[in-house]
Parts: C-alpha cells; structure tokens; sequence
C-alpha cells in the first residue's frame, strides 16, 4: 500500500495532509525516511511519524446490542445512570451507533469504527430504522396509517414518507429513514396515538431477532459487509432521489 494511504488508514491524517508528511520529510519507513508518498509499505514494516510508531488501524469491531428500558445510549452519562457501553465488556473503548431515547428498547449497534457510525446516522445516507411501538388510544385506524406513511407534521418540519405496517389493534410498525429527536414517538402523538412502549427492530437489513434485552453478540463479517453496503446502497438512492429519478 502507498504509505499516504497507509498513514490515513491509520487514523493519522487525511490522504492529502499524509501526503504532505511524507513530501516533508517527518515520515520514516524501517527507520529509513521517505519523502515520496507513492512508496509502497509492506505488511509488518514499521511505519514512524516524527521517529514514533505509528500503529495500525484496531479491526473494526462491531456489536449488536438489545438495550433495556432505564438505560442511556451515550458512551457516558453525567447523572450516573447505567449506559450502554457497560453492558459489554470490551478491551476497547467502543461507541453507540446513534442514540435510543432512555425508555426505548431494541436494537442499538456499538463500534470503534467512526466511519461506519458516521455513515449509519448521517441523514445523507438514509439507512432504514425500523421500529414497534405499541400506542394508546387504539385501535389504530386506517387513517392514522395513512398519516403517519405520509408524513405528519412536527414542530421541526414534515416527516418524510415512512413504511408503516399495522401489527395489531394498538401496535404498529414504522420504519423511517430520518432520525430526529423522539420521531417515532412524536410521530405517533401527531396522530393521536401516544407512544406506550417503543422497541428498534431493525437498522438497515440487521434484525433484533432473538437477542434477548440486555445481551449482545458481536457481528460477523458478512453481516458487517451487509450494513457497509446498505449505506452506500441508500446514499445512491438518495442521490437518484435528489436529481428527481425514481426511487
Ligand atoms: N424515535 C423515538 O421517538 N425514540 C427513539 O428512541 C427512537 C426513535
């Protein structure tokens, strides 16, 4: 690999800033500097910036998580209250992947890889959430329904076209592409349907499925694959979307 792109794959500093290490003379390969960024690293050489050990990058680590109701989804909480982080144990400090409201219990993703948290919550890359929230004032009528796939009002703007699927008489499922504060929930109150319990069943095509609350298992790399393509999958769309083809 050119060591510019080593050095930014190790976290050190954009390709182009790389390159200008390199092209500056404070970048040594073996002990040996090197000032052409095109010179190419071999596997278990040790690249030095300033004479220090640049490390490589940690694998990308990624964890599915089934979060309890009373506990936060920031990596640490000023009021002491239980955080997601501490319900895995880890060597690395790891990070949750968007956030769930603290009553809110499902599937929530924690990482090392900011690209992938970045990717996974960026509205540009329009990855589906789906979600089961079980409302008052049932039943939920076709109305409602219809509503809530159209997009409803909300003092931040008009929600964007959401797939909703009625579940029961008071449970619906809706799977939404945006992820602003409390969405589903205000969502479901625009309509007349107060939100009594609101589970994540999904992000993109990865399922809660039978992860039990509290547990998590780490994602295999086919499934990790899988989540990486449905955010460039969704941004092409976007894009198609934003120069007015069909989805
Ligand atoms: N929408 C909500 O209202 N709450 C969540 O926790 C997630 C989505």
């Amino acid at each position: 690999m050119r060591i510019a792109k080593d050095l930014a794959s190790r976290g050190v500093a954009s390709r182009r800033e790389a390159e200008r290490l390199v092209w500056s003379g404070r970048v040594s390969v073996d002990g040996a500097t090197i000032t052409d960024p095109a010179h190419a690293v071999a596997a278990g050489e040790e690249v030095a910036l300033d004479g220090a050990p640049v490390p490589q990058a940690a694998d990308p680590v990624v964890y599915a998580v089934n979060k309890p109701a009373g506990v936060v989804s920031t990596a640490r909480d000023p009021q002491g209250r239980p955080t997601v982080v501490e319900l895995l144990d880890h060597p690395e400090r790891l990070y949750p992947v968007g956030r769930l409201d603290i009553d809110t219990t499902g599937l929530i993703l924690l990482t090392n890889d900011g690209q992938l948290a970045h990717r996974l919550t960026h509205p540009r890359f329009e990855v589906t959430k789906a979600y089961r929230a079980k409302v008052g004032n049932g039943p939920v009528l076709d109305g409602a329904l219809r509503q809530l796939r159209a997009g409803v009002e909300l003092g931040d703007g008009r929600t964007a076209p959401a797939r909703v699927r009625r579940l029961s008489a008071d449970t619906v499922q809706i799977t939404i592409r945006e992820g602003r504060n409390r969405q589903v929930r205000r969502m479901c109150e625009a309509v007349g349907h107060p939100v009594r319990r609101l589970e994540r069943v999904a992000i993109g095509g990865l399922e809660l499925g039978s992860l039990r609350p509290g547990a998590h298992r780490r994602l295999r790399e086919p499934e990790l694959a899988a989540l990486l393509d449905a955010t460039s999958l969704s941004a092409a769309a976007a894009g198609r979307r934003a120069r007015g083809a069909s989805p």
